[in-house]
């Protein structure tokens, strides 16, 4: 067989269980065995690269099927799929973030990157887009119909949002033309911003919370409502790209060519999209829209600029997040002025007192902002920021509101400097801070205020999910004295949550008590009770150990396999072990160390809360792999796996990475821009690994 023909034969089976896998949901190979097809495919398309075609499954997956599968059997993908129940869509090519430039000299040196790496001295064309603040959504066609609509979700499975989808005017349910295949589009969904006010009016009239901004409506009106409502209220959309699955025709040769067929074919494009010759026509442009920001029906952020020919695209090739062919351009943050009418502290579970201020609400960049971080007191001192002063708001990074400074000519003359409470305004503990710390803290741990973010933590979603258990009913069980730490939510019971009361004042001044009731305590005791078998990073992570995320939780649960082991272990223990550091290693260490806390354990073991690892799946991690007792060493950056899934395949296939090169070293994995670590193997002789060669080597594993 020659390599031609083997290439052919390869494209036909990657193309036929993609379908199985994709359409059918009925795979008949192992993902293992889909990789090592995509593998050796993309092994002999790098040795002939003559034989390449725009659609072999090699690039219109660009790489990436493979080593999602590959991260799929890991830890992490698997947690984000079984968050809920929603029907998921893999998504037919990850869908990526994009990288963000602040300012002219980043687009310029973006410029020069892509004109360094196409080997070009000449301008290139640019497609500017709006940056459109809605939600990503992939469309996907069949032989001209709209078969199904799916959320980004985690990049690689989005949720089936189909039926919404279908009531949006600007969508359309049947292309035009008839275009014969299959294939994906996506775009933006987003609410225009008189819509969006519209549906806001009609909430309050009916005495509902408004929405803060018009991408929260779109993505409530997506998730939670029944379809109709989709149309009802307004939205709209806007699409960006093509993702061609198996087209019988071939696709035109540039983006902004691609825009305009799709508008051909009924999809709606963003009438300001401009095709620019060079950067410095793309900044003017840029420049133009950041005037004009204000004016458009839609929330935007910036500018998307994207290499308009086609061709350049694989030559530029993606990072693991992000293409390298395109850039955003995010306007700077929009500031705004208002009064401070309060600065309040607010106490964290780790017991940082931290100082935030009460605001007269104001509209900045998207969204109504009442209150703000003020960072820490000595900020606060620094900025002299006082109570009654009109302050300047913006969004840090667009998100979190914070208060940039005082406007001095508008100061009251009484105004007096603030000064940051000496005891806890919950508990009224001494505060304290430590040497160099910024963050005053209650060291109180019974400190109710502490105990309640604490509680909020333990609970929530992302830690040990107990749905019901929120603020309102938390703060309700410290109030009755009901709870006094993690363990006693453990001993509650229907009859004490359903005869629990809050009291409240109707609108008409009118004060109401509510009963929790027979209903919520049952759900809530259930929750209660499920939760007694989530896998052991649930509870690490939800112990709130400071440093400890839920990644940090995940990789503790699998050095260590059990909260014994973890109890137990040492700082150089915990700091050998692959993503913690020194400082993380010393604050589990110190968690552990505190009596309370082993006190706390102790009582939650007691109520049968899972401790460990089940043997079944501590079997197959322990497993001797291929690769046991080879050791090796990752540097530079790979262009088809991070450094995380890297370490991932290896690990799951029995070998060890480690951070230095020793003569110990099997050998080491160079990705490009990689720095002393390859000279150093060079220098002890040992063997290293460029990027094929070590797919190759994962591949022949079956990994
Ligand atoms: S292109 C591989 N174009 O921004 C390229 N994205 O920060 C992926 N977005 O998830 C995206 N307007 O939801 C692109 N004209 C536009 C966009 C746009 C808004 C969103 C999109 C994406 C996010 C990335």
């Amino acid at each position: 067989m020659t390599p031609a023909d083997r290439i052919d034969e390869l494209r036909r089976l990657i193309n036929h269980h993609a379908e199985l896998y994709y359409e059918r949901s009925a795979p008949e190979i192992a993902d293992a065995e889909y990789d090592s097809l995509v593998n050796e495919l993309r092994d002999l398309e790098a040795q002939f690269p003559d034989l390449i075609v725009p659609d072999s499954p090699t690039q219109r997956v660009q790489g990436r099927v493979a080593f999602e599968n590959l991260v799929e059997a890991g830890p992490l993908l698997s947690l984000a799929e079984s968050e809920d129940n929603a029907p998921k869509h893999r998504h037919a090519e990850q869908m990526l973030s994009l990288d963000n430039a602040y300012s002219e000299a980043e687009l310029r040196a973006f410029d020069e990157r892509v004109r360094k790496q196409l080997e070009t001295a000449e301008d290139i064309d640019y497609v500017c887009e709006l940056k459109i603040d809605g939600l990503s959504i992939a469309l996907t066609y069949d032989n001209s119909s709209l078969k199904r609509a799916a959320t980004r979700g985690d990049g690689v499975h989005g949720e089936v949002v189909t039926a919404n989808v279908q009531t949006i005017k600007a969508i359309p349910k049947k292309l035009r033309t008839l275009v014969i295949g299959k294939f994906e589009v996506r775009g933006e969904i987003f609410f225009p911003r008189k819509a969006f006010e519209a549906l806001n009016n009609e909430k309050l009239l009916a005495g509902e919370v408004p929405f803060a901004n018009p991408r929260n409506a779109a993505a409530g009106t997506l998730r939670t409502l029944k379809s109709g409502a989709a149309a009802k209220r307004g939205l709209s959309a806007f699409v960006y790209q093509i993702v061609p699955v198996d087209l019988q025709d071939p696709l035109p040769v540039s983006h902004n060519e691609v825009l305009l067929m799709l508008e051909r074919w009924g999809f709606p494009r963003e009438p300001h999209t401009t095709l620019c010759r060079g950067i410095e026509r793309t900044i003017d442009v840029i420049e133009s829209w950041k005037e004009e920001r204000g004016t458009f029906d839609f929330d935007t952020d910036g500018v998307v600029i994207k290499v308009d020919r086609l061709a350049d695209r694989p030559v530029l090739g993606t990072t693991s997040k992000f293409p390298r062919w395109a850039i955003a351009f995010k306007f700077p943050a929009e500031q705004k002025t208002t009064l401070l009418r309060r600065i309040e502290v607010n106490v964290g579970r780790t017991g940082a007192v931290t100082p935030f201020a009460m605001l007269e609400p104001v509209f900045v960049s998207g969204s109504t902002v009442s209150m703000a971080t003020l960072h820490n007191a000595d900020d606060l001192a620094r900025k002299d920021i006082r109570e009654g002063d009109t302050v300047l708001v913006e969004k840090a990074g667009d998100v979190i509101p914070r208060v940039v400074g005082p406007v001095l000519s508008k100061r009251p003359p009484d105004a007096q400097p603030w000064v940051m409470p000496t005891e806890c305004p919950r508990c009224g503990a001494a505060l304290h801070r430590g040497e160099g710390e910024a963050v005053w803290r209650c060291e109180n741990t019974s400190c109710p205020a502490r105990l309640q973010r604490g509680l909020e933590h333990f609970a929530s979603r992302s830690a040990m999910n107990i749905e019901g258990l929120g603020e309102s009913l938390i703060a309700q069980l410290i109030e009755g004295r009901l709870v006094q730490d993690y363990a006693d939510v453990y001993a509650l019971t229907m009859e004490t949550l359903a005869g629990l009361t809050s009291s409240s004042t109707r609108s008409d001044g009118k004060a109401i008590e509510r009963r929790f009731g027979e209903k919520n305590a049952a759900k809530v005791v259930e929750q209660i009770e499920r939760s007694r078998t989530n896998e052991l990073w649930r509870l690490i992570y939800g112990l709130g150990i400071r440093h400890v995320g839920e990644r940090g939780a995940e990789v503790l649960e699998e050095a260590f396999g059990s909260m014994d082991a973890l109890i137990v272990a040492t700082v150089e223990q915990l700091h050998s072990t692959r993503e913690i550091g020194p400082v993380l290693a010393a604050s589990i260490r110190s968690w552990f160390d505190e009596p309370r806390n082993r006190q706390l354990i102790k009582r939650l073991r007691a109520a049968g809360l899972r401790m460990d690892v089940p043997p079944e799946e501590r079997g197959a991690r322990s497993a001797p792999g291929p690769l046991a007792g080879k050791t090796y060493v990752l540097t530079g950056t790979l262009s088809a796996l991070t450094r995380e899934q890297a370490t991932d395949a290896i690990e799951r296939l029995g070998g060890k990475v480690t951070g230095s090169v020793s003569r110990k070293t099997t050998a080491v994995v160079v990705g490009v821009d990689a720095g002393s670590k390859a000279e150093k193997a060079r220098t002890l002789g040992v063997a290293t690994l460029d990027e094929p060669a070590f797919l190759a080597l994962l591949a022949e594993h079956g990994s």
